[in-house]
């Protein structure tokens, strides 16, 4: 090789390193994706549905996921459904739906007319006939057009599955991975060159279920690498039960190492739920899983129609029969271990931010701070309610100055979101307006309003509340409505 020619390979390297590291932080920052497959929702709202938040408020769906930390939604394609929908006219208007919400986008094919899943595989009443040779083109053509019709509405969706749920390959029996892996990496690769003519950037992922079963899945992808099949990203699905959980987990964990080290590919967790009705279960599974998984290396964790309740008999959903999402959804809103430095905000019982209190506004005692305190009524679930803005989903840590003329306990419930986060203690502090600054708790709190409230869970009442500190980045104080 002549001089200036490796001197030119060497400026594009450097060129290369340059433009590499300049991107690398602020790809790296925004990397892990968290979110939902809600294919369902649009004929979920044809057929009347609609969801509230925490609070009980009607709001959109997506509105609400994103609320609760979720960055990225799904989609599933069919090839031609009876009714039509996840046909493309469904999915396209969804995807631009999410997109316009700022949600990222993955787009997965079922290369059938319904579910395709490790138990079927069937064609497409359309291709049903057809040569292998025409399966190929098949799955290029549906792959292409739908990808093409998708960029034409501007979006490129950051992921693209080729198949769902490909245990045991696609498109029975041609694409039958125990009968012909080869087929199955052939049709791999045809949907993988489609996607990537139409959006080059798009990652290509290939899904398999049960993702602690690491001899399927190394069986699975040792079949398409020597086959020749090319993908960028392993999918996993793991629906684990309250019992097993954290024993599949582990294996998962396990899993997503080998899989990452075996082929030097990334992981994702594109599917993942639990019982409605177990959200305590559900949500420290979910917490373990994205903690776990991102510090494994995965790229993100994805809920499957966490909005579904009474729907179709899908029991795994993370809403309530009221029509709110379960505490198994607060799984996503995460936040940094420890509060953030950087924000506080004292709320007073005339300001922005209260809420009202179950009793009476006093300013005839002397002693307390701020322009008065709130002293509600002696019965349970009488108390005080308050409401902040965060800009960002995270922790904050939560504390009041009280005051209890009693020589005994006001015990009280600190509600945050119409949830319980705990029970705390009043206790006497000498004087009704003799004030005592409670310890702080912690609390998880969500992008936007949060509401907050401290109430008696004794007919006894509650303690004077003078005032109520939130403390973490970006919190404020936002009007009661
Ligand atoms: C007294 C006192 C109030 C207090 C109340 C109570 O009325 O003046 O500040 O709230 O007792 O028992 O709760
Ligand atoms: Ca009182
Ligand atoms: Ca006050």
């Amino acid at each position: 090789m002549d001089e200036p020619m490796s001197r030119a390979r060497a400026a594009t390297i450097t060129g290369l390193f340059l433009l590499l590291s300049a991107y690398a932080p602020a790809a790296l920052a925004q990397a892990f994706a968290k979110g939902a497959d809600v294919s369902w929702i649009t004929q979920m709202e044809a057929s009347g549905y609609r969801w509230q938040n925490d609070a009980g408020t009607q709001q959109d769906l997506l509105q609400i996921l994103k609320d609760h930390g979720m960055n990225t939604i799904r989609l599933r394609v069919w090839v031609n459904p009876s009714g039509g929908w996840n046909g493309v006219n469904d999915v396209v208007a969804k995807a631009i739906r999410a997109r316009n919400a700022g949600f990222r986008i993955m787009i997965d094919f079922h290369y059938s007319d319904s579910w395709a899943d490790p138990g079927q595989q069937t064609k497409p009443a359309a291709w049903r006939t057809h040569t292998f040779e025409q399966l190929m083109a098949d799955v290029y053509q549906h792959t292409f057009n739908t990808m093409n019709t998708l960029a034409s509405n501007g979006i490129f969706p950051e992921w693209v599955q080729v198949g769902n749920e490909t245990n045991n390959g696609m498109l029975w029996e041609d694409g039958r991975a125990s009968a012909n892996m080869r087929n199955y990496a052939w049709l791999v690769n045809s949907g993988y060159d489609a996607v990537k003519a139409v959006s080059p950037n798009s990652k290509v992922i290939v899904h398999v279920s049960n993702a602690y079963d690491n001899a399927l899945f190394r069986w699975n992808f040792d079949g398409l690498r020597t086959n020749g099949a090319r993908w960028d990203i392993i999918g996993m699905s793991l629906y684990p039960e309250p019992g097993n959980w954290q024993t599949l987990l582990s294996q998962a964990i396990t899993n997503i190492n080998d899989m990452r080290s075996r082929y030097g590919k990334g992981v994702m967790i594109v599917e993942t739920g639990m019982s409605w009705d177990q959200a305590t279960a559900s949500k420290a599974f979910l917490t373990d899983l994205i903690t776990r998984s991102r510090n494994a290396g995965a790229l993100g964790v994805l809920y499957w129609e966490p909005q579904a309740f009474n729907w179709q008999g899908y029991t795994k959903g993370a809403w309530n029969t009221n029509g709110r999402p379960t505490i198994a959804l607060d799984a996503f809103i995460e936040g940094t271990p420890q509060p953030q430095p950087g924000g506080s905000v004292t709320l007073q019982e005339n300001l922005t931010g209260f809420c009202g209190v179950d009793g009476t506004i006093d300013s005839n005692h002397a002693g307390y701070t701020g322009s008065g305190f709130a002293n509600s009524n002696n019965a349970t679930n009488a108390g005080v309610r308050w409401r902040v803005n965060a800009t960002a989903a995270g922790n904050f840590t939560l504390q009041w100055r009280f005051a209890n003329g009693t020589t005994g306990n006001r015990p009280g419930s600190l509600r945050v979101n119409g949830t319980t986060l705990s029970t705390v203690a009043l206790n006497a502090t000498g004087a009704w307006t003799t004030w005592t600054n409670s310890g702080s708790v912690t609390a998880a709190l969500r992008a936007g309003a949060n509401d907050i409230a401290l109430v008696a869970t004794t007919s006894g009442g509650l303690a004077n509340i003078d005032s109520f500190t939130v403390t973490g980045s970006g919190i404020s104080a936002t009007a009661c409505n």
